[in-house]
């Protein structure tokens, strides 16, 4: 999108377009993204937003690519949904995160009702993972491999996976997703590691399972479902970040989205979500190893908030009509302002280990 538009913005008025991505590339991440659906061509201004790379370099299904949708019932896979989204990332030259293998939602009942045994189990993920990756061999840049496995006290999420396997099944997943497709960034993904230190402490030690079991893993993806108000700081951002950086890992916000929690907002919310929003996107920033920043949908009209957390919204960067809100504005200038400011991703960036030193501020809880 060639035509500037001006907002008004968090920092005094701002000439920007809307070219997230483009910024976010000069600012040496590798993409801004957003989550997509096979529905969003049902809004004309949304999809066309969608569909422009300068905006977003970056798609991941919503829901396009779960168990539920590529293997209803044992061993018959359908993909036609999620074809329709790879198809639209290959023909706009966007990127795919790839989203997601083995996750205790969006089962079908004939896994989560299944009785199943060490060996069956086994047979049943790497039968999943294998026809899923390999359909999409090669189209994916990362995989979100293992998805919300820890409760928020940082314990192991009770599910069909860990019944049958216990902890075992951390490495085999990646290790099935490894085999599957070589090619492509193998990431564990899950919510709030932004604000339970005792839960991010429990990715780290998932993985450290799979390292241990000498099964690569490549990336932490922090989904950054974040509250107002609740938002760690940037520097407290930054420090979760590095714990996974330490690790060897790639660091990426994969589902963001703030959602102020009690509708209407004000102008004090607004204000708040703005700049709660360009703290995250810092963080990302501040950190060489920080892939790319992907929001779960970006515009308020087609967010997943309202129909979970009743009475909460506004959470997208856009808003019901898809005109850009001060959020928009704010991460625009921080990813302007950060132009050149760190190498482009992939040469120095890939390889830098940030060291890890606990800010002063104390580590935040969430409300
Ligand atoms: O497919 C059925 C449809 O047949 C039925 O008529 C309709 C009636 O409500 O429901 C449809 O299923 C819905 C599904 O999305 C597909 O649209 C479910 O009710 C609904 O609960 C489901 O929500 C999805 C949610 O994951 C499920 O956990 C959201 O769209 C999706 O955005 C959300 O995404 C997750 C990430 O994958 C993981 N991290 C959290 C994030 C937000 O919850």
């Amino acid at each position: 999108m060639k035509t500037a538009i001006l907002i008004g913005a968090v920092a005094g008025p701002l000439l920007a377009s809307a070219q997230l991505h483009a910024l976010a590339k000069d600012a040496g991440l590798l993409y801004f993204g957003t989550a997509v659906s096979p529905s969003d061509s049902n809004d004309g201004a949304y999809y066309r937003l969608s569909n422009d790379i300068k905006n977003f370099g970056q798609y991941t299904p919503d829901n396009a690519q779960k168990w539920d949708a590529t293997e209803p019932s044992r061993g018959r896979f359908t993909y036609g949904q999620a074809d329709s989204i790879v198809n639209r990332a290959i023909s706009n030259k966007m990127l795919m995160r790839c989203h997601t293998l083995v996750w205790y939602s969006q089962l079908p009942g004939w896994v989560s009702s299944g009785s199943w045994t060490k060996d069956t189990m086994t047979s049943v993920m790497q039968t999943h993972i294998s026809n899923v990756m390999g359909h999409f061999k090669g189209k994916c840049y990362a995989w979100d491999v293992v998805n919300e496995a820890l409760e928020d006290d940082g314990t192991y999420r009770n599910n069909p996976f860990l019944k049958a396997l216990g902890d075992s099944y951390f490495a085999l997943s990646f290790k099935f997703a490894a085999a599957a497709d070589p090619s492509t960034k193998l990431y564990y993904n899950d919510y709030n590691l932004e604000y339970f230190p005792v839960k991010a402490d429990g990715a780290v030690r998932i993985a450290k399972l799979v390292q241990a079991a000498g099964v690569p893993i490549h990336g932490m993806g922090l989904q950054a479902h974040m509250t107002i108000g609740r938002t760690p700081s940037r520097e407290n951002l930054t420090w979760t970040l590095n714990k996974y950086v330490a690790l060897g890992l790639d660091v990426a916000y994969t589902e963001l989205d703030v959602r102020i929690k009690n509708l209407p907002s004000n102008a004090t919310g607004i204000q708040m979500q703005a700049k709660e929003y360009a703290d995250i996107v810092g963080s990302c920033l501040d950190v060489p190893r920080c892939v790319g920043i992907t929001v779960w949908g970006f515009g308020d009209a087609h967010s997943w908030i309202p129909q979970t957390f009743p009475g909460a919204g506004e959470a997208c960067l856009f808003d019901r009509n898809s005109k850009p809100k001060p959020a928009f504005s704010s991460v625009s200038a921080l990813l302007a302002s950060a132009s050149g400011k760190r190498p482009p991703w992939n040469t120095a960036a890939s390889t830098a280990v940030a060291a890890v030193t606990k800010p002063a501020a104390a580590t935040p809880t969430a409300a």
